[in-house]
């Protein structure tokens, strides 16, 4: 099989395309013939091997070098086989996933446990689009921000991969939203489902005499004590993410949200999709509000599989309106 391969940490050049043998799926393994892929900052930030912290830390992404060699968290394709013991799939079937890496490749076996039917209505290149940013909206608004319908929410980077889906998201479970964006993606938050829309090029959301019971966000454009200033008194805040930097950002803005937690009457979170122990469940439900046609992924642009170092380097400028896809075309 083809797979873009990492040779050492560093920029897209360094993913190179290379031919690999297929995997052969162990028990309770299930092999995927990618479909489509998707870039997200995690991507990068494992390319990277940055914030450097991170390697560092338990389950880290290797010291010196990569220790996942095959990026590609999201995934969507076709089972091509099945390993012994798995039930629940048969060769044929539509599938997505979340995944540590895999996704950059033409083939991947995948615990059965992490698979998930893909939506009816979503074609792969959709579907593909899914599973990081749209469990991240998922998990920061309603496990780690507890959002309850009739709550006033407000999404910093409301354009983004992960803010697209948490305007649909919070929109479906029945809060109002207002996001923020840049106005060139005004319209397309808007409509989206936001109520209302903050430009951040002219207006600062901080500054306002209105107060959130959630703030969730991806942007991380504002000082965490002024985001707080917006919460209601027993409002959450919840960061998803920041500027990247090399060595610690943008997991500064998490620790300072812990830290200020027990000193506050708000409660200051941290959303990880990453520590993924119940995304069988979290595709579930967005399965569900997909095919409702409550929720629908938003594609800025797509690329061949051979241009996949483009697509990661133009998501890594941090301005995509909404996902950047990349399609098993043009092998
Ligand atoms: N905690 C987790 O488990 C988890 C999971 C996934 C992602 N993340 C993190 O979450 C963040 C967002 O991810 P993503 O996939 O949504 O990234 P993305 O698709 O690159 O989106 C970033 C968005 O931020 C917007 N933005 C930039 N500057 C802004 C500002 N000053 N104010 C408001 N919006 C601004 C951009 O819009 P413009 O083009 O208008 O500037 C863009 O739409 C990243 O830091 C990522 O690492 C965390």
């Amino acid at each position: 099989m083809k797979a873009f391969v990492l040779r050492a940490y560093g920029s897209p050049g360094q993913l190179e395309l290379r031919e690999l043998d297929t995997p052969v799926p162990a028990a309770g393994e299930v092999l995927v013939r990618v479909r489509a892929t998707s870039v997200n900052p995690y991507d990068w930030h494992l390319m990277r091997g940055e914030p450097r912290l991170a390697r560092l830390m338990p389950g880290g992404p290797g010291l010196r070098r990569p220790d996942i060699t095959i990026l590609g968290c999201d995934m969507a394709g076709q089972v091509e086989a099945v390993g012994p013991g798995v039930a629940r799939f048969k060769p044929g079937d539509d599938v997505y996933a979340l995944l540590t890496g895999g996704g950059f490749g033409e083939y991947v076996s995948v615990p059965e446990s992490l698979l998930a039917e893909k939506p009816w209505n979503l074609s792969y290149e959709q579907a593909a689009a899914v599973p990081m940013a749209a469990v991240t909206a998922l998990v920061g608004l309603c496990d780690t921000g507890g959002l309850r319908p009739g709550q006033a929410v407000l999404i910093n980077g409301a354009s983004g991969g992960v803010g697209s889906f948490a305007v649909q998201i919070a929109r479906a479970m029945g809060a109002t939203v207002t996001g923020v964006c840049g106005g060139r993606n005004a319209d397309l938050v808007r409509s989206l489902g936001a109520d209302e829309v903050v430009d951040y090029q002219t207006r600062d959301f901080t500054r306002t005499d209105r107060r959130y019971d959630l703030v969730l966000d991806a942007a991380g454009s504002r000082p965490v004590s002024a985001c707080r200033r917006i919460l209601t008194r027993r409002g959450v805040f919840v960061v998803v993410g920041g500027p990247a930097g090399r060595w610690v950002r943008p997991a500064d803005r998490m620790f300072t949200a812990l830290l200020q937690n027990p000193f506050v009457s708000q409660r200051m979170a941290v959303a990880d999709a990453v520590a993924r122990d119940q995304t069988k469940q979290h595709l579930a439900t967005l399965t569900e509000l997909i095919e409702a046609g409550k929720v629908i992924p938003v594609i800025d642009r797509e690329y061949p599989f051979a241009e996949l170092p483009t697509a990661v380097a133009y998501q890594e400028q941090g301005h995509a309106a909404g996902k950047v896809v990349v399609t098993a075309t043009g092998w």
